[in-house]
């Protein structure tokens, strides 16, 4: 039996972790702000786990709650997986906000996710952070530039974070989804290629925390693509990307 600390977990891809999870018989703690939708989740759950209804971008909340989980025992694998999404501009003044919103929860509130449980799990020399980023990250998306830069971030971020911990003990594992179907992509307006069921993308997700993966970005023909992107020159991918139909903002 693991002990798992999942942000996130009231919808999605965290709700569908802590399913994979809790079938194998893990001990959870389940972290978003609904709390009806935590609840929910936990009755559907087989075996005894513990909610945390709170906002991540409340550090000291979530630190009560890490420290709350820690004092049961000691922590297997913690996934910061709690993220929002939506288009901004730059020239839109009013979009700041979001901009800032979006860096607060996709980016800062993992580091302080990760935070409390750094030391102790120094300290049994095992345990694996898992970081969930998205192949949004790869390259500039136009439209996305807040979204784009937090998963840029937490994919550097992440990284060094492994090799800082790397003769610790201590295990960093990126996942990086391409499509995934689940409440963020439901209303997206524009063509998702290889989208996948959270389900099936759940059973990989778990696979590569198992196996201590650095970095893994799931479906596999997103991985090709990902490749495809990094190498292609900044001149095709621009006229290729201005392209794209591009994510709604926030309408106010
Ligand atoms: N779906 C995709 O195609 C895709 C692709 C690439 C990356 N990702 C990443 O995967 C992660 C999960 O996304 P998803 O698709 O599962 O989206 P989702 O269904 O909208 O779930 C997002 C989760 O994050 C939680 N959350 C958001 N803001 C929060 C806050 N301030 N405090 C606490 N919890 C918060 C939400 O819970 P509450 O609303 O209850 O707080 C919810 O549980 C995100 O980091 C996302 O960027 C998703």
């Amino acid at each position: 039996m693991s002990r798992v600390f999942i942000t996130g977990a009231s919808s999605g891809i965290g709700a569908e972790l802590a399913r994979v999870y809790a079938r194998r018989g893990d001990q959870l703690g389940l972290v978003a702000r609904r709390e009806d939708a935590l609840e929910a989740l936990r009755s559907q759950l087989p075996g005894a786990h513990t909610i945390y209804a709170l906002d991540v971008r409340d550090r000291q909340a979530l630190h009560a709650a890490a420290r709350d989980f820690l004092s049961a025992g000691p922590v297997d694998v913690v996934v910061a997986c709690a993220g929002i999404s939506a288009g901004t501009l730059t020239e839109e003044i009013e979009d700041f906000e979001v901009f800032e919103s979006i860096i607060a929860t996709n980016l800062n509130a993992m580091v302080a996710t990760f935070e409390p449980f750094v030391a102790p799990m120094k300290r049994c020399r095992s345990g694996t952070l898992v970081g969930v980023g998205s192949v949004a990250g790869i390259r500039g998306l136009p439209g996305s530039g807040a979204y784009s830069a937090s998963k840029a971030a937490v994919r550097n971020y992440c990284e060094s974070l492994r090799i800082e911990l790397r003769a610790s003990g201590v295990r960093v594992v990126t996942l990086a989804p391409g499509f995934i179907r689940t409440p963020m992509t439901e209303h997206n307006p524009y063509k998702m290629p290889f989208l996948m069921p959270v389900q099936a993308f759940a059973e990989r997700a778990v696979q590569a925390i198992d196996k201590a993966v650095p970095y893994k970005i799931i479906p596999w023909q997103m991985a090709w693509v990902a490749a495809l992107l990094r190498i292609v020159p900044d001149a095709w991918y621009d006229t290729l990307a201005a392209r794209g139909q591009r994510k709604p903002r926030v309408r106010r």
